[in-house]
């Protein structure tokens, strides 16, 4: 089949089966983008209620570049990366005073690699460039038996129709999220299969190759749990570093496990007792396990009820907490 046919197949089933998705069908920009920040390293599902959230409190990029971080930050809590909170922020301050309308503008600002400034101009601007994340590189990768992200682009660009460009990124999307997924894909039910070079040729498991996968560096340290009246001490961390700007309880440095030092980690706090469990969280470069110690020793500061609050806490310390409450 000819790139224009597979092209005018893909928008033909997409016309007809397209998930329904919020930042569907908008054409605003700004909406392209939020969803696309929001989609990185994210899954559909887990994004759709923080997007609407979003979209009720700040309803164009204006009302989000006014917005205070902590607002932000707040909202964002549950949805991992927080980086990208803070790079949405700067982010919508550049867009509210000009949003460039093509991939390599978009890819100058923070926060927006390859992937998201070419979703971005396909779907809102409508450049006709391939889109390329790791769900249309194993669908694309299959289907001409190509392995290699930058290999697999190549190729796709040869085949974006000009017309409709957004459209035909979103359809290869949707497949990598429906019948193209990694494991056991449903290859009789996808739309491509008569022309799938990996599919026709058994060979669906070779693409994408696998990679040696390294495995993740091991941290550790403690979180200190002050309890007053039945209410813990929570803090806000600082802006620099992983989960900066959020709340948390106070922790220890999180080292490497090997150097981990109990007395160090203990430092100025005398009367303690160390909790039998630990937390375990895993954040993209490494994997972090936190002890719960509970202090006796008095501390000033910010004391919530655990259990009827409104902070808004990154998951590892929704963990630290369930795991109080579970006692
Ligand atoms: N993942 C990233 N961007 C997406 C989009 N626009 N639609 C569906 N899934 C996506």
């Amino acid at each position: 089949m000819s790139n224009h046919n597979t092209a005018a197949l893909l928008l033909e089933y997409f016309d007809k089966h397209k998930r329904a998705l919020p930042w569907r069908g908008v054409n605003d920009a700004y909406k392209t983008w939020l969803s696309e920040i929001m989609l990185q390293q994210t899954t559909v599902k887990t994004v759709t209620p923080y997007y609407e959230k979003f979209i009720a409190k700040w309803a164009d990029v204006h009302a989000l570049a006014n917005a205070p971080l902590d607002d932000i930050l707040r909202e964002w809590a549950g949805l991992g990366y927080y980086s990208r909170a803070r790079n949405l922020h700067a982010c919508a301050q550049s867009l509210s005073v000009h949003f460039p309308q093509n991939a390599a503008d978009l890819a100058k600002l923070k926060g927006i690699g390859a992937y998201t400034s070419s979703a971005i101009a396909a779907i809102a601007f409508h450049e006709p460039i391939a889109v390329v994340d790791g769900n249309v590189e194993r669908v694309w990768g299959r289907f001409r038996t190509i392995n290699g992200l930058e290999n697999v682009r190549r190729d796709l660009q040869t085949y974006v129709p000009h017309d409709r460009p957004g459209d035909f990124a979103e359809m290869l999307m949707d497949l990598g999220a429906t019948h193209c997924s990694p494991r056991n894909p449903t290859c009789a039910l996808c739309p491509l299969n008569a022309d799938c070079v990996a599919y026709n040729t058994g060979k669906i498991a070779e693409y994408p190759a696998k990679k040696l996968k390294k495995p993740l560096p091991e941290k550790r340290a403690l979180c200190f749990i002050y309890v007053n009246e039945g209410r813990v001490l929570v803090e806000t961390r600082p802006n620099k570093g992983l989960l900066g700007g959020m709340s948390g309880v106070p922790c220890s440095e999180w080292v490497l496990a090997a150097d981990f030092n109990m007395a160090e980690a203990l430092g100025e706090i005398k009367d303690y007792t160390i909790k039998n469990t630990v937390i375990r969280h895993v954040f993209t470069h490494f994997a972090l396990e936190l002890t719960p110690v509970i202090v006796h020793d008095k501390r000033a500061g910010r004391y919530i009820d655990i259990s009827d609050h409104n902070e808004a806490f990154p998951t590892l310390f929704n963990k630290v907490l369930a795991s109080l409450s579970l006692e």
